[in-house]
């Protein structure tokens, strides 16, 4: 559910056509929609109202200030797998009590500057991992709260490239190992075990790896209660999936639901960190058409391409594409659109029945807020897009284009 819709001929976000913000603050650009953020975070606030939980946007997702400021005005912590993502955190003024770090590669830097912000909890990823922390924490007089990431070894069927449940990824303690792991922690000094935490990919669309995988873990936690480790956080990541074509993945409420089942009754704070399902449909890309060139094919030459969202390409992700003044949907051609960028992967959308847009035509990438902005790069030397957020009539520039002089503001000349 979003808030991007036509009304007559042309698309809006929310009450502000986006003909209006592609003129105001050129493309490309991303556009998000308030309300629709603040609808995803009360759906899941309200779906899971039954159990005493917390909900940490996966900041990786899409690392707005603003955007997570909004946010963290609603109720949310974070999710975050960096210093970097830590400092954007904790610069908007999110309550460190809420943030959960994740990730295999927390450097001794990242974990002291954790350490000395009081986050809730470390999800841990190895051994030498763990014995860093409780080091760290020594010297710096401190004790780490922490949780295991355990590999509760199910399949999420999902893309390869965003799957992580399983043992041959890089990611997390494999199940069987776990408890072992637990009572090593538990002879530390300068830990504090409080949790347990699983992802295991990203874009599912069915539930019930998410139950296959919480069972799995509850089972450990049983284990865990009888050599006296009590667990007070089950952190169940993220990973539901949005609709980008025609995938029909389970709501918040259906999740919620299926695992109702499994967790009234314990006596544990759940977190979830879900990303893609809060911010995902709630922002667009923002293109304008540069060139139509019949070659072989028909390419749709534009100004946006993988330098700002990457996802087509990398995962051969589908992004639907809808022209910004609609007369242009009547009629459609078949072939590729694709961006500026000097690679024969640079593409938005590849054979595919796309409107038949014209040279000078703004069109509309959807569901492009979660992994889009974020994962944008200055490759080509290009500039980031600007980013503009939608309330009600108002658009707000929410990040300036880039311009030619940041590509050089870090060179020493
Ligand atoms: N928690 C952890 C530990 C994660 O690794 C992730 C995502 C999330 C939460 C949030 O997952 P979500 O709810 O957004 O699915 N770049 C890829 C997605 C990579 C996901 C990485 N981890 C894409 O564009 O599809």
């Amino acid at each position: 559910m979003h808030f991007f819709k036509y009304r007559g001929e042309e698309l809006y976000a929310e009450d502000v056509p986006l003909s209006k913000i592609a003129k105001r603050f050129g493309t490309p650009v991303y556009v998000y929609s308030r309300k629709t953020i603040e609808r995803h975070y009360k759906t899941y606030r309200d779906s899971f109202k039954y159990i005493d939980h917390l909900l940490c946007f996966a900041v990786k997702a899409n690392s707005n200030p603003v955007i997570l400021k909004l946010l963290a005005r609603l109720g949310a912590g974070a999710d975050i797998v960096s210093g970097g993502e830590l400092y954007l955190a904790l610069k908007i003024g999110m309550d460190p009590q809420k943030i959960v770090y994740t990730g295999v590669g927390k450097t001794e830097e990242e974990i002291a500057f954790a350490l000395n912000s009081d986050i809730l909890m470390f999800n841990i990823e190895s051994e030498e991992e763990l014995r860093q922390i409780d080091i760290i924490a020594k010297k710096l007089k401190k004790k780490a709260r922490i949780g295991l990431r355990v590999n509760p070894e199910v399949d999420a069927k999902t893309h390869p490239y965003i799957s992580t449940g399983l043992k041959k990824y890089k990611f997390g303690i494999p199940i069987e190992e776990a408890l072992e792991l637990y009572l090593f922690a538990k002879r530390l000094k300068n830990v504090e075990i409080i949790g347990v935490h699983s992802h295991i990919g990203s874009q599912i669309t069915v539930t019930e790896p998410f139950i296959q995988s919480l069972s799995n873990i509850l089972r450990l936690t049983e284990n865990l209660k009888r050599v006296g480790i009590d667990i007070k956080y089950l952190d169940i990541g993220g990973g539901l999936g949005i609709r980008y074509k025609d995938e029909e993945p389970p709501l918040p409420s259906q999740l919620s639901m299926e695992l109702k089942k499994l967790l009234l009754g314990r006596n544990v704070k759940i977190i979830l960190e879900p990303g893609r399902s809060i911010i995902g449909n709630a922002g667009i890309l923002i293109g304008k058409v540069l060139y139509i060139k019949k070659a072989h094919k028909n390419f749709i030459i534009t100004d946006t391409g993988m330098n700002d969202l990457v996802r087509p390409t990398l995962y051969q992700a589908y992004h639907q594409i809808l022209p910004v003044v609609k007369s242009r949907l009547t009629r459609t051609v078949f072939g590729d659109l694709v961006g500026p960028i000097c690679e024969s992967g640079d593409y938005i959308a590849k054979d595919r029945s796309l409107p038949a847009l014209k040279r000078g035509d703004y069109f509309a990438v959807m569901s492009a807020g979660a992994y889009g902005f974020s994962m944008s790069s200055n490759y080509n030397a290009r500039p980031r897009a600007a980013e503009v957020l939608v309330d009600g009539k108002k658009a707000t520039l929410i990040r300036k284009r880039e311009s030619y002089d940041d590509l050089i503001r870090n060179c020493i000349l």
